[in-house]
């Protein structure tokens, strides 16, 4: 008997910050109402022509490397964006091809900002029912959300930031690992964040109160209002499946979208800001990427230990969610 668990992690962040005082010259913003609405201030973007696959290739070796594995021992790559470079191939193919992970079949996924928690259960799933044999699963959020981004669109442009995490999932010792996981989608609600691509209907996109077609259009108000519910949702989910109380749990991890959506969240799960872990205010919402990135930067703060109940928590476009229950 096994638990299956995060056996190495790994991050990626492009180089290049985009401040709000760089946005304030951009469009009609001040620092003064991102902060306010958001608690965002800067945020890491590709260069133009940077691919996307290049920070997800970068996280997938440095979470590798985490594990003492090789990319040999990689048998499946699981790569969740809503921004891939490519629709063929997949970006976890072209990450395939870039860390030599030669016996590893690949997929991508699409579950928005919700993607790293669909991964991971996936992940989980193949890994429990002995699929092939598999023994590690490299799950990558990996996102270029300046490439859709309209930065001439005030209430979208200063939200988005690019990024990766990497995990490899394996076995763990029993009782520890994923201890519950959970996915959602009301896909009734999905004109609220739209991103058009190779096929266009024109009475589809008639909600979306924007011209260009090309970019990432949202309705933020109703996205708010549907995040902090299903925040609250999704985390008490996994934590009934298991008999945990909310006492219980050391941290939890929650897509980084909105400072206010955190605070929402927790305020409705009766918890304090401190327990919920927030670096939004440096990277922005990064869509599946986030969670990984703030596990891994809630580690290196020193706020994980062997033991801990740890709820990692997403929602975004489809619109979708997830939860996962981990014991570290
Ligand atoms: N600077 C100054 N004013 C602004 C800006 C800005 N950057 N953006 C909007 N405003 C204005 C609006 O035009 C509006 O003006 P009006 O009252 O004259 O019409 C006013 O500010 C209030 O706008 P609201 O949209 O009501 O502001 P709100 O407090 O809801 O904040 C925000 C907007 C930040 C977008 C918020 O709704 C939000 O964070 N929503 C959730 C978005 C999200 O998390 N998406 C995640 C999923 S995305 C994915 O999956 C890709």
């Amino acid at each position: 008997r096994f638990g299956i668990g995060v056996l190495g992690l790994g991050i990626s962040i492009p180089k290049n910050v985009l401040t709000n005082s760089d946005l304030e010259k951009m469009v009609d913003t001040s620092d003064e109402w991102i902060m306010k609405r958001t608690g965002i201030s800067e945020r890491r973007i590709l260069d133009k022509d940077q691919p996307a696959f290049e920070l997800g290739a970068e996280a997938a070796k440095m979470a590798i490397k985490d594990s003492g594995l090789t990319p040999e021992d990689i048998d499946l790559i699981i790569v969740a964006t809503e921004t891939p470079d490519y629709l063929t191939p997949s970006t976890s193919c072209i990450i395939h091809k870039l860390i030599g992970a030669n016996k590893a079949a690949a997929f991508d996924l699409n579950a928005a900002c919700s993607g790293f928690m669909y991964g991971l259960t996936v992940a989980k799933q193949f890994l429990e029912n002995g699929f092939n044999g598999y023994k590690n699963i490299l799950v990558i959020g990996c996102e270029g959300l300046s490439k859709i981004v309209d930065y001439s669109d005030r209430a979208s442009c200063i939200l988005f930031g690019d990024g990766a995490g990497a995990m490899v999932v394996g076995k763990v010792e029993e009782g520890y690992g994923i201890l519950s996981s959970y996915m959602g989608a009301d896909g009734s609600l999905g004109n609220n964040i739209t991103m058009p691509c190779c096929s266009i209907n024109e009475s589809d996109l008639s909600v979306r109160e924007h011209e260009n077609k090309n970019v990432l259009w949202m309705n933020g108000s109703e996205v708010f209002k549907f995040a902090v519910r299903v925040m609250e949702q999704s985390t008490r989910w996994v934590l009934d499946d298991k008999n945990i109380s909310l006492d219980d749990v050391s941290l939890i991890v929650p897509h980084q979208a909105n400072i206010r959506i955190i605070e929402g969240a927790a305020k409705r799960l009766n918890v304090p800001n401190e327990k919920v872990y927030s670096n939004l205010n440096k990277y922005g919402n990064t869509s599946s990427a986030s969670i990984p990135i703030a596990l891994y930067e809630a580690i290196q703060d020193g706020l994980v230990k062997k033991g801990d109940n740890i709820v990692m928590v997403g929602f975004g476009g489809g619109l979708t969610w997830g939860s996962v229950l981990l014991k570290w």
